[in-house]
């Protein structure tokens, strides 16, 4: 995505910091949407649909993709397709999927979930993957699926090597258990390691990885697999309602999103980089390492939420109720804008 200014169709009100999904689409990604060839997705005939599918399994070499609306709803699908009702997943008790998913894997799958600890960097705990793996018996719900997420959102921001996803490999091939990776970030952690989404996900067998998170697109997430994996995800897509029609449309601003996303990621991180530097700076904030474009940090102050609020009158929206603060820098915003949200910062807490 080049660096042409996302605000030539309207104003910036303010400097938003709570997400990388607040970005606006680029002018060329709304000019790629308004000159899209379009079609029936619903029945396979949107040819910028399935170009887009092609490109990302072919980035990914994986067999297929699926266009979905988001990311929760691809891990959901995703989960869908890998278990039937009463089967087990094994996932971290810090993942999206664990605690911001509202339980749906379990609703309305009727997935059931085997947590296990994960570390300061997004890692599962490897003994305890092993005491959690059950076969079937008639007591047991046997486990289908192990899912993983990178880069970890709630962790910081920080990336999974591919050293780190071989070590859960060499236990879920040994009992034939597939790896679902949550991957709504999955570009973030292939910048920082200097390496490519396929590498990254050679042991990895599905994967759903969001458009509309730094990649700055406005809508979608794909779902990556072997083919009958993705058989599975259309069908129940189109269970819950998810399938739609000329959503070329939309899948047109995700390929200028991956066209060049290294560019535009890695200025993400850069800008991640400087926010860090700065609020190290400040008296009374703690910044958490940044390795990608998530900055976490700890602010020393009895009333953080009237920061929040008075951050707000500033025209700066991001911060918390709680100690544990997240700003994360996006397309869209500047340096500049960096150096006065740390100036207004500082004047609130010191
Ligand atoms: C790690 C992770 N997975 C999944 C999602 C869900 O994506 P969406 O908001 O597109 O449903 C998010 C959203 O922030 C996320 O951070």
């Amino acid at each position: 995505m080049p660096n042409s200014d996302p605000y030539q169709f309207q104003e910036k009100t303010h400097i938003e910091l709570r997400a990388d999904t607040y970005t606006l689409p680029s002018p060329e990604m709304r000019k790629a949407m308004y000159e899209a060839e379009v079609g029936n997705d619903g029945f396979g005939e949107d040819p910028t649909v399935n170009k887009l599918e092609k490109m990302t399994s072919e980035m990914f070499n994986k067999e297929s993709g699926v266009f979905v609306s988001s990311g929760i709803m691809g891990n959901f699908l995703s989960m869908l397709a890998h278990c039937q009702r009463g089967d087990q997943v094994i996932i971290g008790n810090k993942s999206h999927i664990y605690t911001n998913e509202l339980g749906g894997i379990s609703s309305l799958g009727g997935i059931f979930p085997a947590i296990v600890d994960t570390d300061e960097r997004g890692m599962l705990n490897i003994n305890q993957i092993k005491s959690e793996i059950q076969e079937y018996d008639e007591h047991l719900a046997p486990t289908k699926l192990l899912a993983i997420e990178n880069t970890h959102n709630s962790c910081g921001g920080k990336p999974l090597s591919p050293n780190d996803i071989n070590e859960i490999y060499k236990i879920t091939s040994k009992n034939n258990i597939p790896i679902h990776l949550d991957g709504a970030r999955i570009f973030n952690a292939a910048v920082a390691l200097e390496t490519t989404p396929e590498n990254l996900t050679k042991n990895i067998d599905t994967i759903q990885f969001c458009l509309s998170k730094g990649l700055g697109a406005p809508v979608g997430s794909l779902v990556l697999g072997n083919y009958e994996f993705t058989q599975k995800v259309r069908k129940w897509r189109k269970t819950i309602g998810g399938t739609t029609r000329q959503a070329g449309i939309l899948a047109a601003a995700g390929i200028v999103a991956l066209n060049n996303y290294e560019e535009s990621i890695k200025r993400d991180h850069d800008l991640a980089k400087y926010m860090h530097e700065k609020l190290s700076e400040i008296e009374n904030i703690t910044p958490e390492p940044v390795e990608t474009n998530l900055v976490f940090f700890n602010i020393n102050a009895d009333n953080p939420g009237e920061i929040f609020k008075k951050l707000k009158e500033k025209g700066i929206n991001g911060g918390a109720e709680t100690n544990r603060w997240r700003f994360v820098p996006h397309y869209g915003l500047t340096k500049k804008d960096i150096d006065y949200v740390a100036e207004t910062l500082n004047k609130l807490i010191n």
